[in-house]
């Protein structure tokens, strides 16, 4: 049985193949979801928001090997956005709009088995995060 992080590789393998960027549609269709405040993410430089996709996946890789990078997590991305003014269903959204679009781009590659990978991982982040964040924005 592949760990997670291989089934998560072969995600973004696949991606690459089908030559498809997923930060761009994420990023879009975050915008349109409720529970985002358009004005913190207006805000932000829409470069920046693109990569803030790339940085998500590859946090998400170091959960999956188990390295997940909690002293970045909790000194620098939750306070950062603590201070832009997100809060905690801001993260909920943003993942479940990332988890939305690989279902829908990777298509039949998104079996149970990948699906649960990337939901495992995502849900560990979203544990750690939620233990950082500011009480206020919660
Ligand atoms: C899920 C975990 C998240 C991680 C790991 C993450 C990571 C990052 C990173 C690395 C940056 C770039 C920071 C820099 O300028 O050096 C960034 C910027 C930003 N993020 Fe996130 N982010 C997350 C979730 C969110 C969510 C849910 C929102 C909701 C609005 C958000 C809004 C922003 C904004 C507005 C910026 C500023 C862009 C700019 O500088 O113009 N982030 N994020």
């Amino acid at each position: 049985m592949p760990s997670d992080y291989q089934l998560m590789l072969a995600s973004l393998d696949k991606l690459a193949d089908q030559n498809v960027d997923i930060a761009p549609l994420v990023s879009q269709q975050f915008m349109t979801t409720d529970s985002v405040d358009l004005q913190v993410y207006a805000d932000g430089n829409a470069l920046q928001l693109e990569y803030m996709v790339t940085k998500v996946v590859e946090m998400l890789l170091f959960f999956a090997q188990g390295n997940p990078r909690q002293t970045e997590l909790s000194y620098y991305d939750v306070p950062f956005h603590d201070d832009l003014g997100v809060t905690w269903p801001m993260y909920e959204g943003y993942m479940q709009v990332m988890l939305s679009v690989l279902q829908n781009v990777l298509g039949d590659a998104w079996d149970e088995n990948t699906a649960r990978a990337w939901h495992k991982q995502t849900d560990a982040m979203l544990k750690v995060i939620r233990q950082h964040i500011q009480p206020l924005s919660a």
